[in-house]
């Protein structure tokens, strides 16, 4: 496999499809999954575990894994809102578990009605869960810290704050910890200050950066994230997606747009754009009259566009 110089993650199939009103068929979301990897994305997640009460697009988490598991050198990554949800990732065979854990104790309540420092806890079980598997089985964990940037519903998030909880998901035992603009709140300067306080408090386990583009500000975010040294971004094809709890977030970033851009900028994905924008079809067909979004499927690349993985 060809060396990257960024991990794009597509979280379109679970961000972006537990936001719409429509069911996506599982054929539809497993020709997705195939496409994607075969335009050069490596890591994609592919649901969640959720109440299928509570989220119906995702009832179909664990027959969408298996067909993950099934495309060689794929990762497959996961979102998980508590432990239940975590055991049935771990059974399902996923390599990498999001817990998603909110800054924001209102979001936090809102989302998995439990406080921030109980979310913590249930990391700490989840993790145990993990430590119990034979080593070959075990998955990545990765706390998923969400509204580190502000929220919708209590506005500025403290970055105190966002670091302590960082420090407690790594003492829960996460190997990761990821920083999430769920509601769009975050702007450049932000982005830089709070990923290099994280960083000096939790060094290499922090990952990537999960952004939305709720108030334009997505690319800028990345460039900026880019600038203080982060190699991992989530994005979702169309810009799918957002937090049916969190009222008013829209969209995440556009990963054709996102690839464009890296591209353009020397920075090696290994992903084809043209294979990655001819997935758009198999998405409109699976949820028909669902808006997708993106500037360059409109536009186009520009005249002579050299991707920086082919150069
Ligand atoms: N998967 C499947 N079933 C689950 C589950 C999971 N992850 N978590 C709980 N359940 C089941 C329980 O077994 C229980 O079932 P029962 O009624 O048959 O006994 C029922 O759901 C209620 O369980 P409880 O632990 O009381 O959950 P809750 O009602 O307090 O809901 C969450 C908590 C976390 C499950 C719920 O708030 C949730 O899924 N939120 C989704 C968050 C999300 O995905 N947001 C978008 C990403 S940002
Ligand atoms: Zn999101």
């Amino acid at each position: 496999m060809q060396a990257i110089d960024i991990l794009v993650s597509e979280v379109g199939p679970r961000d972006g499809l537990q936001n719409t009103k429509q069911f996506m068929p599982t054929e539809y979301k497993q020709r997705w999954i195939s496409a994607a990897a075969a335009a050069g994305l490596r890591e994609i997640e592919v649901c969640s575990f959720v109440p299928p009460k509570l989220i119906p697009q995702m009832a179909d988490a664990a027959e969408v894994v298996a067909h993950a598991l099934t495309i060689p050198g794929l990762g497959v990554a996961v979102l998980a809102p508590n432990v239940r949800g975590a055991e049935r990732a771990m059974q399902a065979g996923a390599h990498k578990i999001t817990l998603t854990i909110s800054v924001s104790k209102s979001h936090s309540l809102s989302n998995v009605r439990m406080t921030p420092d109980e979310a913590v806890a249930s990391a700490k079980q989840a993790c145990a869960l993990r430590d119990a598997l034979p080593p070959a089985r075990r998955p990545k964990i990765e706390a998923g810290l969400s509204t580190v940037f502000g929220c919708t519903i209590e506005g500025a998030v403290s970055e105190d704050e966002v670091v302590r909880m960082a420090v407690a998901c790594v003492e829960a035992g996460c190997d990761e910890v990821g920083l999430a603009d769920t509601t769009g709140y975050a702007n450049p300067e932000q982005v830089k200050r709070v990923f290099r306080k994280v960083r000096a408090a939790i060094g290499d386990r922090l990952s990537g950066a999960h952004l939305h583009n709720t108030r334009g500000l997505g690319l800028a975010n990345v460039v900026a994230a880019l600038d203080v040294g982060v190699t991992t971004f989530d994005s979702s094809l169309g810009g799918l997606g957002g937090c049916p709890f969190a009222p008013g977030a829209t969209g995440n970033i556009v990963t054709e747009d996102l690839v464009f851009m890296l591209e353009s900028m020397g920075l090696r994905t290994g992903i084809d754009l043209d294979k990655l924008l001819a997935i758009r079809k198999i998405v409109a067909e699976g949820i028909p009259g669902e808006p997708l979004y993106g500037y360059v499927p409109d536009a186009g690349v520009t005249k002579g566009f050299t991707p920086a993985s082919r150069a």
